[in-house]
């Protein structure tokens, strides 16, 4: 039985693409681990991928957010935490996740994603005008990797082009994690009441986007309220840093950005294998609801299991020579997007929206690369639920 004594809470330096090695030296030993919480609740880290997948499959592994009670890296103590509220149907199990997440699959498929194509182009080219005529260098998180997420879920919900200002700098701030606690809570509550409003708007004057169509179900503008908040803390941080992590990765594998560059239909390709890489969604958790037995173990019920995705998506057994960045690999099958009934539900919209941000960007400038040297770029630290940059300075021949 092989056991963990802390989770790392750093990266190796000069490897910022890579796990913590102390997990990736764990799933050599084994594909899960007994951990010890801080706040000495007795649990399990699961570093294999096929163990990871298997228990996102099960749902004896519940995602209920007041079963979720314990951090992997912070001592909480003992605490209460509530069921969560309508809507929110990510910390949610069957049959109460379905009566969420069913309507908005449809508005998620492929083909509606597609179909949003143009718009993101479009929004893509401002950022990049913009980025052009400001000129060398430029932070690509600002100029780029944030504003184009929050644009395109502004475009979904149906936010008007006056409010999406004042919409951006509220999220921005409860997002960001950087802000002090009085102010995150007052931009979160800002962000709960614009969403409270806009679902009353557009009850009384549907428009066309995804909200919109809610209103015509059986669901309460509390439970859209929710559901519109899922869509923004899904859909908003992971995009950027997938986008500015991503453009890092790429610009410190020049060969592979070549090929990439000479043959654009490697767009596709290329998305996935970013995805599987860099992996910025770095664990899961699941609580077990009875005594479970995986991977030769039996996982109580009550007890709380880390699953480590982006160990998982360097598990030699199921990705050959895990650490290369390969555009060329088939890359697919990567829990990057998580797997099982919680499976990202904006994994579409976010393809198109990196196909398309990084080809245009590297089509706009041909000549990008870092404005520093490369181990001065600021990471996000380990404790951070989505892991990237904190700003990526870029410059090019102007
Ligand atoms: C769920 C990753 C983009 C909306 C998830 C999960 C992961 C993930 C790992 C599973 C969480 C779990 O099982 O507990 C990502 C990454 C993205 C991305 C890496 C960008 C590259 C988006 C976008 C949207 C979105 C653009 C929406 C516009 C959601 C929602 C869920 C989810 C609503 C909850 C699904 C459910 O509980 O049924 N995402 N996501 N995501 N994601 Fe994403």
């Amino acid at each position: 039985e092989h056991t963990i004594a802390t989770m790392p809470t750093t990266r190796q330096a000069g490897c910022p693409f890579d796990p913590p090695k102390e997990l990736t030296q764990a799933r050599e030993q084994s594909p899960i681990s007994r951990f010890t919480f801080p706040d000495g609740h007795q649990g399990w880290v699961v570093t294999g991928y096929d163990l990871v997948r298997s228990i996102l499959a099960d749902q004896r592994f519940s995602s209920r957010r007041e079963l979720m009670r314990h951090h992997p890296l912070i001592d909480y103590g003992d605490i209460e935490v509530p069921p969560a509220p309508p809507g929110e149907f990510l910390l949610m199990d069957e049959p109460q996740h379905s009566r969420y997440r069913r309507p908005l699959v449809g508005k998620f498929t492929v083909r509606r994603m597609r179909l949003l194509t143009e718009r993101v182009e479009q929004i893509t080219a401002d950022h990049l005008d913009a980025m052009e005529q400001a000129g060398p260098p430029a932070d690509l998180v600002t100029a780029f990797a944030k504003p184009i997420p929050a644009m395109v879920i502004c475009e979904l919900l149906g936010v008007p082009y006056e409010d999406r200002a004042v919409f951006q700098e509220n999220i921005d701030k409860f997002m960001s994690g950087e802000t002090s606690d009085e102010e995150l809570v007052a931009a979160y509550t800002a962000t709960q009441q614009y969403l409270a409003e806009l679902v009353a708007a557009k009850r009384a004057n549907p428009t066309d986007d995804v909200l919109s169509d809610l209103t015509d179900g059986d669901l309460t503008d509390e439970e859209l309220k929710g559901m519109s908040l899922v869509l923004l803390a899904g859909g908003l941080d992971t995009t950027t840093n997938m986008l500015a992590l991503g453009t890092f990765a790429l610009l410190r594998n020049p060969a592979q950005l070549a090929a990439l560059r000479a043959e654009p239909a490697l767009a596709d390709q290329a998305v996935e294998e970013l995805l599987r890489y860099l992996t910025i969604a770095k664990t899961g958790q699941r609580v077990a609801l009875e005594d479970v037995e995986v991977g030769g173990q039996t996982i109580k019920a009550g007890t709380t299991v880390v699953l480590s995705y982006n160990t998982a998506n360097r598990d030699p057994e199921r990705f050959p020579d895990p650490h290369v960045l390969d555009l060329r690999r088939r890359a697919g099958g990567h829990v990057a997007f998580g797997h099982g009934i919680h499976q990202c539900l904006g994994q579409q919209l976010a393809r198109v929206e990196m196909r398309v941000a990084f080809s245009a960007l590297f089509g706009r400038f041909p000549t990008l690369r870092l404005a520093v040297p490369a181990d001065e770029v600021a990471l996000r630290p380990e404790t951070a639920d989505i892991y990237g940059v904190k700003s990526l300075p870029v410059t090019w021949d102007a």
